[in-house]
């Protein structure tokens, strides 16, 4: 029997570059959270998007983003590193989520990738602050890929399994998150409902 699945993630990807290496590894923590069934996964490709900067109108996609966010257990967002800080595209994203925001109250995992051997850590620092700033709930442990233009290979897997599992445990820290923090306080509502009934 399977189940409907009731944690739901949604995944927003900060860049619309073909090929990026942002998407390459943002595919393979979509790989890790798929193996539980109980949880369904959607990635926002700003690519697919109209996006427009805040009072300008936004198109049926960025209100279909809007949604997915809101209905989502919990969120990663992926970055790329541009300049010393995460991506424009990611910011335009993150605005487009309102104001209050949809973020406010979700957890948050991070992923940032970069060409240099520093990795992405201004980048995760300045999004962790603006995801705390709207109200999102940012787990520690951000995974941060350096050179990430030698990680993948042409198929998209990395040869590096310590690099692979850091990419995966961003799916890991935000299930196990969402299993001991979120979960708990949603069974009590239902026995909570329950007794009422
Ligand atoms: C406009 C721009 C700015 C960049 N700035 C940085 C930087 O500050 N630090 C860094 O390590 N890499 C920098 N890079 C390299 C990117 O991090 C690298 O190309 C990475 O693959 C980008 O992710 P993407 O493939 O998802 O686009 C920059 C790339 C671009 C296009």
């Amino acid at each position: 029997m399977t189940s409907d699945p009731h944690i739901r993630i949604t995944c927003l990807l900060g860049t619309s570059r073909p090929g990026s290496y942002t998407g390459k590894a943002l595919s393979i923590v979509v790989d890790e959270i798929g193996k539980d069934p109980d949880v369904s996964v959607t990635v926002i490709d700003p690519s697919e998007l109209e996006l427009s900067f805040p009072g300008r109108g936004s198109d049926a996609g960025a209100a279909r983003m809007v949604e997915s966010v809101k209905a989502a257990t919990g969120l990663v967002l992926a970055t790329p590193e541009y300049h010393g800080s995460f991506s424009a595209m990611m910011k335009l994203m993150i605005e487009n989520l309102g104001f209050p925001s949809a973020m406010a109250g979700k957890p948050v995992a991070l992923l940032g990738v970069a060409a240099g051997r520093i990795g992405a850590i201004k980048s995760l620092e300045q999004l962790r602050g603006v995801c705390s700033h709207v109200g999102a709930i940012v787990l520690p442990g951000p995974v941060s890929v350096a050179n990430v233009q030698s990680v993948f290979d042409e198929n998209g897997r990395v040869s590096d399994s310590a690099v692979e599992q850091q990419i995966r445990g961003v799916a890991k820290g935000l299930r196990d998150y969402i299993g001991h923090a979120i979960c708990p306080a949603y069974s009590l509502e239902a026995l909570v409902r329950q007794g009422a009934g």
